[in-house]
């Protein structure tokens, strides 16, 4: 009784000090277990620093991150290779990255906390089935990825999967039932959340005992991992890079030896892999660079003048989209992660639809935006990063998210890019496929990762085999 006088009175006070009694406003009508449930949740809060956010929420200047004043440039970045030179380039950092895989010097990191609501999909994205014959799903394919790259390399490899108090026991559940599709070093961080507040600032409630949280974005990954224990686990092992990237894209090359080579040979502390915009709507971030320095700008965040901005030859200017896709240095991560490093990833202000409670407890599904969201997004962190590189990827080859239930970025969307990549595989490998004029065969056809996830890999494999299958309609390439 003691304990839960003295949480009561803590939390009490804070939520006095900084406006937000309207919290605890059903506290007379609460048993003991909700009353202990809501001071628990309250307390987890760090009231301070969440006073500042909403402060600049309200204060419409500061809560602008674009300040129209500040010139915004196309990003420089490592460009596909295009002749002798460049071809040499990228085979060094080849050649470099496949030793930093053999000396087992890169861990994997996925950013699975989001919902699938614009794919209208109830469970966590990573259990979506994506692949054009077995239905294997997102998680499947990286973690046969992994297993490829574990059984090239010769060492295993540490994955670590963000969830959130959303999805986070489904997700285990999942691997669970899968037995962890073979892999033994599967780690679960759960990010933290934030509040939600109407738009005069204030904590919402989702029940009466219960206050609207909300995931803090993948921003969150850095201090989730820190508290999680993975910088611990990344120390103990002599780990210090970290392949970083979104659930959605079953293309991903979840440990590309192109990637780390670079990342490596120009000692940065944060790359990026970009692949060329097809329309300026389409809704990925921009790489720009502010003040010499490099930054994606959100494209709910670029003005649209910058958007639709062509150069003399007609081709758009801010076409460097953001894949998502990233290489940390562990250092580097663990600094953004240490919550007295003073350095916090600025949060993004999203109006959305917040299921809540009336002052008589009623509870409200709204049918227009009634609140706040905040999140932090990842690639926030380039501010703090003084070494940091941007390379250009093929997107054929790396990028296909799901994203919409139809139309874009759709699973159908994500069949055909699949199918189409593999038929290109073996067409180089002398294959004779009926293709249409975007290069999709009439069928479907599937190739694991266990066998190949990347053309060279493949032919080379291919190559080796001494009878390789004859491919018709629904053959599927893998063990
Ligand atoms: C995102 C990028 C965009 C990029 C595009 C490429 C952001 C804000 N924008 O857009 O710049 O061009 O992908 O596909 O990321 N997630 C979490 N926790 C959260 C929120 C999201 O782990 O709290 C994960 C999701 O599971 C998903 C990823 O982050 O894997 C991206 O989130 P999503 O909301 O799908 O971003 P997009 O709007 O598609």
């Amino acid at each position: 009784m003691k304990i839960m006088e003295k949480l009561q009175r803590e939390v009490f006070e804070q939520f006095e000090r900084y406006g937000q009694m309207q919290v605890f406003r059903f506290w007379d009508i609460l048993n003991s277990d909700e009353r202990l449930s809501l001071c628990r949740q309250a307390g987890r809060i760090d009231l301070t620093r969440f006073s500042e956010i909403v402060r600049s929420f309200l204060d419409k200047e500061k809560s602008s991150l674009i300040d129209p004043k500040v010139p915004i440039l196309p990003a420089s970045y490592i460009a596909l290779p295009s002749d002798e030179t460049s071809h040499c380039r990228w085979e060094d950092a080849y050649n470099l990255g496949e030793q930093i895989l053999h000396e087992g010097r890169i861990a994997v990191f996925t950013a699975a906390g989001g919902q699938g609501t614009r794919l209208n999909f109830e469970g966590p994205k990573g259990t979506f089935a994506v692949t054009p014959i077995k239905g294997k799903s997102l998680f499947q394919v990286f973690a046969e990825k992994i297993r490829f790259a574990e059984k090239r390399y010769g060492h295993p490899i540490h994955w670590f999967i963000m969830t959130s108090d959303r999805n986070h026991n489904e997700t285990i559940e999942f691997f669970g039932k899968n037995n962890s599709f073979a892999l033994a070093n599967v780690y679960f961080i759960r990010q933290g959340q934030l509040p939600a507040i109407d738009m005069q600032g204030k904590i919402m409630l989702e029940d009466k005992y219960r206050i609207a949280m909300h995931p803090n974005g993948h921003g969150g990954a850095f201090k989730a991992f820190v508290a999680g224990g993975g910088s611990a686990i990344l120390e103990a092992e002599g780990i210090n890079m970290i392949s970083y990237f979104q659930v959605d894209n079953p293309l991903v090359r979840v440990l590309d030896p192109h990637f780390i080579g670079f990342h490596e040979k120009n000692n940065s502390q944060m790359s990026s892999r970009m692949v060329w915009k097809h329309y300026p709507e389409e809704r990925m971030g921009v790489f720009c660079s502010i003040y010499g320095r490099s930054a994606v700008i959100e494209y709910t965040d670029l003005p649209a003048a910058y958007a639709t901005e062509c150069d003399r030859n007609g081709t758009l200017r801010f076409r460097a989209g953001n894949t998502g896709i990233h290489i940390f240095n562990s250092d580097f991560f663990r600094l953004l992660g240490n919550e007295t490093s003073g350095r916090h990833l600025p949060l993004h202000v999203a109006k959305k639809k917040i299921p809540t409670i009336d002052e008589d407890g009623k509870i409200i599904d709204p049918e227009i935006s009634n609140g706040i969201k905040f999140e932090a997004f990842i690639f926030d962190a380039l501010q703090f990063a003084e070494r940091s590189i941007i390379v250009e990827g093929n997107r054929r080859e790396i990028f296909t998210p799901i994203k919409n239930a139809i139309g874009l970025d759709s699973p159908e969307t994500c069949r055909q890019d699949q199918v189409r990549l593999f038929s290109k595989w073996l067409v180089q490998a002398g294959s004779d496929i009926p293709l249409d004029a975007t290069g999709c065969p009439p069928f479907n056809i599937e190739i694991s990762p266990l066998f190949a996830d990347n053309e060279r890999d493949f032919l080379i494999k291919w190559n080796q085999m001494e009878q390789p299958p004859p491919i018709a309609p629904g053959s599927y390439i893998g063990p």
